[in-house]
């Protein structure tokens, strides 16, 4: 074909310069057989009138202008809700390069079966192409993506997720490279066959990654991490292997910004395990007594984080907007998350009130009297089911969050003092530990157990190793993450501090022993005091922790030296039992797992058996 034809082939606009891509929308073009190729722009008018379509095709609901201006609603299949894990793959040339925590299939016989899956797959539907950039536009730390998708929901998504458009397509220039991203829905439609709501495919879904070749296909599903591709797809799993290559990291990380009462500024980061907190602590407001506090928000799920000249390491958000977990967010637990989502923003299987507005589980005290839930059924609160999907979200963009750093979109990044790692846990696992050292943290940190949740399909509440809070999102061999995270405390001169921290621990009544959120700002000021080296502290076996007269109570009734104990504790039997999960771990990555694994783990035992059987605070 010549130059002239493949332009034509892929119906790009005249500004489009860029022969890869343009190969690239003609290949797909030839295999998908769209009814149109759209080449997204990024504008308003572009969103407004996606939007409009959506709404004539029965996917949106247009909300109440007065209460959610410019905003929607989408109801999605029942059958496609969440992030699938037992479908996402990792295609490494080689088996072990995707390790023993990632599903593989050889990138030959997995094309193979995906081009039969995608031939003809966007029969009567508009091929949209989206450029978008991973990182503020034109930033030396950003990177390209395209993600064609025959959904304009993803479309639509995506302009709030990340920096969508002409613009990314600018910076892509006529020589630059990007990460090609194709998404379908797989649900052809024959001529005259009405489409439905919510296009998927009940059947076949795959999230499949090829390392080697920065691409990604996915089949199947239109749902989150599944289908917006520049989040989890790009921004974790094949950044994480560009990163390892090149010497950073792409974390499933909070980035926060506090300042104290003396205007001193500090950075943090967090892994937590999907749904388990980090939205809600990016954007914490800490309680009155501590109010002259300041907490700032950088980011809320994704941080990308490089060394940076001064031997400190620098962290970014790839991301320009906040794809929330919705149950749970209140004015009370989340009230800058929930002034963001005031206007502007989509929401995916909340439910309807009856004057156009939305509502789920926690977001009021007492419930409506009537509402439409998730499935578009009529709901009351004596109906014995959700109202809203438990993994029902909000899209939002990020600068509409009253909390955001004033660097959020700095190119070089923030400074980290601490990384804090923290897993859903109700038992075993006190509230706060700082690390030994880089090592014990990293550690620490890969062994980490989490009670798993609704963000993936599957059983939730079962507790299962989640290192680093990455196992859904290392692109490639977990025991080689480690040792990455290991060697990159040695390449720098001035680590942030580890810390490990549970909200989640429960007493025997079933209730949480934390109150958790706001709160949690006596634990963050304890971990930024310490990372500056003046915080006190006492060893416990596992590392070291404050003690009841370390942490300031102010304000925060009902916490008594008792009670912070029973938070505080570590059993002898249960962490016997958690270090022997560690093993089964450790026994499945074992062939390249780091040596200094194998001698943290017998110190830390070595540390339990010197210390009684319920070590408590003195
Ligand atoms: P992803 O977007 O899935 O990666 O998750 P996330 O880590 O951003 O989750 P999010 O902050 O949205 O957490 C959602 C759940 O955690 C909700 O059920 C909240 O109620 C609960 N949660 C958040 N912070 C706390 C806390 O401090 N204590 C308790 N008990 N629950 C919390
Ligand atoms: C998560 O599951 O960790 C999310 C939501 O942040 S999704 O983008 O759907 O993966
Ligand atoms: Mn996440």
């Amino acid at each position: 074909m010549t130059h002239e034809d493949i332009e034509r082939a892929a119906q790009a606009p005249g500004y489009v310069k860029n022969p890869r891509l343009l190969e690239w929308v003609a290949d797909v073009a030839r295999r998908c057989t769209p009814e149109r190729i759209h080449w997204c722009d990024g504008s308003e008018a572009e969103y407004d009138a996606l939007c409009a379509e959506l709404v004539r095709g029965g996917t949106f609901r247009k909300l109440d202008g007065g209460k959610r201006p410019n905003s929607y609603l989408a109801w999605s299949d029942p059958s496609d809700v969440a992030r699938v894990e037992d479908r996402t793959y990792i295609c490494s040339i080689h088996k072990h390069d995707a390790g023993p925590t990632n599903n593989w299939v050889s990138p030959p016989e997995m094309k193979a079966m995906l081009e039969r899956l995608f031939e003809g797959c966007m029969r009567g539907r508009t091929l949209y192409v989206i450029p978008f950039s991973m990182g503020p536009l034109g930033s030396p730390i950003s990177h390209i993506g395209v993600e064609l998708t025959d959904s304009a929901y993803v479309v639509v998504n995506m302009r709030i997720m990340t920096r969508m458009g002409r613009a990314a397509l600018d910076a892509l220039g006529e020589e630059g490279t990007f990460v090609p991203c194709l998404h379908s829905v797989g649900a052809p439609l024959s001529p005259g066959q009405p489409d439905g709501p919510w296009p998927c495919n009940r059947d076949h879904k795959y999230i499949v990654h090829f390392p080697e070749e920065n691409a990604i296909w996915s089949f199947g599903s239109g749902y989150g991490g599944n289908a917006l591709l520049g989040k989890k797809c790009f921004a974790l799993r094949i950044a994480s292997s560009m990163a390892r290559e090149e010497g950073w990291l792409a974390e499933h990380m909070l980035i926060l910004g506090v300042e104290s009462p003396e205007g001193v500024k500090r950075y943090v980061a967090g892994a937590f395990p999907s749904a388990c907190g980090k939205t809600n602590f990016a954007m914490m407001i800490p309680p009155p007594a501590l109010s002259d506090w300041k907490v700032t928000t950088v980011g809320d799920d994704i941080a990308w984080i490089k060394p940076g000249a001064d031997g400190r390491l620098y962290a970014i958000n790839p991301e320009a907007g906040y794809f929330g977990v919705a149950p749970g967010t209140s004015y009370q637990s989340n009230p800058n998350a929930m002034a963001t989502l005031e206007r502007n923003s989509i929401f995916t299987n909340v439910a309807l009130t009856p004057d156009g507005d939305v509502w789920w589980e926690g977001m009021t005290d007492r419930p409506p009297p009537a509402l439409t839930d998730w499935q578009g059924k009529p709901w009351t609160p004596d109906c014995g089911r959700f109202a809203a999907h438990p993994n029902a979200r909000f899209t939002a963009p990020a600068s509409q969050c009253p909390s955001i750093d004033p660097d959020w979109e700095k190119p070089e990044g923030v400074p980290l003092s601490a990384l804090i790692f923290g897993g859903r846990r109700s038992q075993t696992v006190p509230l706060v530990v700082a690390s030994f050292n880089w090592n014990f943290g990293v550690y620490m940190a890969a062994t980490m157990g989490s009670e798993t949740t609704a963000a993936a399909a599957g059983a939730t509440g079962e507790v299962r190793r989640d290192p680093m809070a990455m196992l859904p999102f290392c692109g490639y061999n977990i025991s080689d993450y480690f040792d990455h995270w290991l060697e990159m405390g040695h390449a720098i001169s001035d680590p942030p501090r580890i810390f490990s921290v549970n909200w989640f621990r429960k007493g025997a009544d079933g209730k949480f022993l934390w109150p958790g959120y706001g709160e949690n700002m006596r634990v963050l000021k304890w971990i930024i005091e310490r990372a500056d080296g003046c915080a006190p502290a006492i060893q416990s076996p596992l590392g070291w922790m404050p003690r009841y007269e370390d942490l300031d109570w102010e304000g925060l009734e009902g916490m008594t030296r008792e009670q912070f104990s029973a938070l505080m504790s570590v059993e002898r039997e249960a962490w016997l039992r958690e270090f022997l999960s560690h093993e089964e771990l450790l026994l499945k990555v074992y062939e390249r797992l780091p040596k200094e694994f194998v001698v943290m783990r017998e110190l830390l035992l070595a540390s339990l058996w010197r210390s009684p059987p319920v070590w408590e605070q003195p």
